[in-house]
């Protein structure tokens, strides 16, 4: 099956409903190379995950040659180059995995070399901005879309290993989207829409439940610190009551899985965590009660007045 020929409807089938064939054809970008343009965390484990699918990579675009080198290296596979080569107008799929500042310039200087871009589809991977910051592309013939994977990825490596698999949001013009979800299913990956106008919310989504996870993880480790629970035993502790709690959210929802104090309408118990709060660990208490106050209103309840007052 080539790109541009999908049927109604089967851009957002998983592969083994389409009855997808395994074979070298099925599994490519329907024979298109893929170049990637700013070979950071993403775009160095795209790269490996879509060369060990069978796609060929092309070129693979630095601001510095040293870096692309390294890209190319850590990819297995590519041309490394500079930005300035003539030959990125003539790249058959662009992925622009550059940081997010980066998209709508990198997208004008590539337009303004004025080479005829019909035929060709470009793609960014942020999750806040829709495609049409590469408008002038679009405007020179280029396919134009989005392609954000709703996954975490500190460093290349951890890339290649959590990318397969997980939920990505596709967005752009028909065409641009048809390659973003056959590049996506190439990896394994789940594609999805999204509304362009609404990325921003889309991105927020994922602000409120992974940075600042960390965060809370990093001020729950500082109170058993506190009580003298041993350094080796915090940190798989929090780690395997915090899986327990998401694999209770992804069979009950957020509202079935709630438990402690809050919910039990055990007020005294949460008098006692703010008093000792104020008297060990003062920074903690903003963001304890602003989610205490979230946790009631989810469960339904009410939280006694005086509750309401003290911080
Ligand atoms: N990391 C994640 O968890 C994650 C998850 C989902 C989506 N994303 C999205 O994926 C994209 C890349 O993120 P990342 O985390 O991979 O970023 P990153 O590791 O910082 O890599 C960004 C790349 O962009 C290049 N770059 C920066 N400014 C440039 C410019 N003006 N011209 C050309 N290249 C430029 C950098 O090159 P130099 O080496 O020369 O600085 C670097 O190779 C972003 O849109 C981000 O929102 C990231």
């Amino acid at each position: 099956m080539r790109l541009g020929i999908l049927r109604r409807g089967d851009d957002l089938k998983p592969p083994a409903a389409r009855g997808e064939r395994n074979t070298r054809e099925a599994r490519g970008v329907g024979g298109r190379k893929v170049t990637i343009v700013g070979p950071g965390r993403l775009g160095q484990a795209l790269g490996r995950l879509l060369a060990q699918a069978g796609v060929p990579i092309d070129l693979v675009v630095a601001r510095r040659i040293s870096r692309a080198r390294q890209a190319v290296r850590f990819i297995g596979a590519g041309t490394a180059t500079a930005l300035d080569d003539p030959r990125l107008s003539s790249a058959d799929v662009i992925l622009m995995t550059t940081t997010d500042a980066a998209i709508e310039p990198v997208g004008r200087v590539l337009a303004a070399r004025g080479a005829d871009w019909r035929g060709k589809v470009v793609l960014h991977t942020c999750g806040s901005l829709p495609s049409s910051v590469l408008r002038p592309l679009a405007r020179r013939g280029a396919a134009i879309g989005s392609i954000h994977p709703f996954q975490t990825i500190p460093n290349p490596a951890t890339g290649v290993r959590n990318l397969a698999g997980c939920y990505w949001a596709i967005e752009g013009d028909t065409r641009a989207r048809a390659v973003g979800t056959r590049i996506v299913r190439q990896l394994g990956g789940n594609p999805f829409p999204i509304r362009p106008e609404r990325k921003v919310l889309y991105h927020a989504s994922a602000f409120l439940v992974c940075p600042t996870l960390l965060v809370l993880f990093d001020q729950s480790e500082r109170l058993l610190k506190l009580a003298g629970v041993p350094s080796r035993v915090a940190r798989p502790l929090l780690a395997g009551f915090v899986r327990e709690t998401v694999g209770n959210f992804a069979k009950l929802g957020a509202r079935r899985s709630l438990t402690g104090p809050a919910v039990r309408g055990d007020w005294p118990t949460i008098e006692n965590h703010l008093r000792e709060l104020r008297r060990h660990a003062p920074e903690a208490l903003p963001v304890y009660h602003e989610l205490l106050r979230a946790i009631v209103r989810l469960a339904g309840r009410k939280l006694p007045r005086h509750l309401e007052m003290s911080r």
